[in-house]
C-alpha cells in the first residue's frame, strides 16, 4: 500500500476484540522502533511491553484510556541517554521517543491491528505499578489489538486544518 493510503486508513482505534496478538507480529512492531532514527544515534527509547493480565489490570490504574485491550506498549526514554542540543541544552528525547512511537503506530496500522496514541496517563502510577526507573520518561502508551468488528474512526479523524493554516513559505509573516 502508498505509504499515504496508510497514513489515511489510519485512525485512533478505541474498541477490540478479545483476540491476542501472535508473537510474530509483536515482533515486526518492536522492530519498526528499532530501526527509528534518533538524535545522535543515541537510541534512548524504552519500551515496556505489556501483556500479562496482572500487569494490563495494573495499567488500568494509570490511564482511564486502555480500551481493554490485550496488549500494550508503554514507550519511555532514558534522560541519561538522549541528546541535550549543545546551544540550549534542549532535551530530545521525547521527540526521539515520539518517532519510535509513531513508527510503531504505522507498522501496527500495516499489519491490520490497531491502536491509539495514550499521552493522557498518570506519570507517577506508571513509577510505581511498573518500577520505571527515575531516569526513564514515560512519553506514550499504544494500547494495541485487532479492531472489534464495531470499531469506528471519531469525529476528530476527520476534522484537518486546510494545508494553508499550518503551511507557510519562506516567512511566517
Ligand atoms: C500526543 C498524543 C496524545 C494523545 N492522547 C490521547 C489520549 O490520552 N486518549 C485518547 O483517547 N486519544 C489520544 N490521542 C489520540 C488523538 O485524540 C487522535 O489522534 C486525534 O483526535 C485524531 O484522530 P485520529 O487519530 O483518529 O485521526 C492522542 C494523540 C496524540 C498524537
Amino acid at each position: 500500500m502508498d505509504l499515504l493510503e496508510l497514513l489515511k486508513k489510519r485512525y485512533s482505534v478505541r474498541k477490540f476484540s478479545d483476540k491476542k496478538i501472535e508473537q510474530e507480529k509483536l515482533d515486526l512492531i518492536l522492530e519498526a522502533a528499532r530501526v527509528a532514527p534518533t538524535a545522535v544515534n543515541y537510541q534512548p527509547q524504552r519500551i515496556l511491553v505489556i501483556e500479562s493480565e496482572e500487569a494490563l489490570d495494573k495499567l488500568k490504574n494509570c490511564t482511564p484510556y486502555h480500551f481493554n485491550a490485550p496488549l500494550a506498549l508503554l514507550i519511555c526514554y532514558d534522560k541519561n541517554v538522549s541528546w541535550k542540543r549543545g546551544c540550549d541544552s534542549y532535551d530530545m528525547g521525547e521527540v526521539d521517543a515520539s518517532i519510535v512511537t509513531t513508527q510503531m503506530m504505522l507498522e501496527i496500522e500495516n499489519l491490520g491491528l490497531g491502536t491509539t496514541w495514550v499521552g493522557s496517563f498518570k506519570p507517577d502510577a506508571l513509577k510505581d505499578e511498573f518500577n520505571i526507573p527515575d531516569n526513564f520518561i514515560p512519553v506514550a502508551i499504544l494500547p494495541i489489538g485487532y479492531p472489534a468488528v464495531d470499531a469506528a474512526p471519531s469525529p476528530f479523524h476527520s476534522q484537518r486544518l486546510d494545508i494553508t493554516e499550518t503551511v507557510f513559505y519562506n516567512t511566517f509573516k
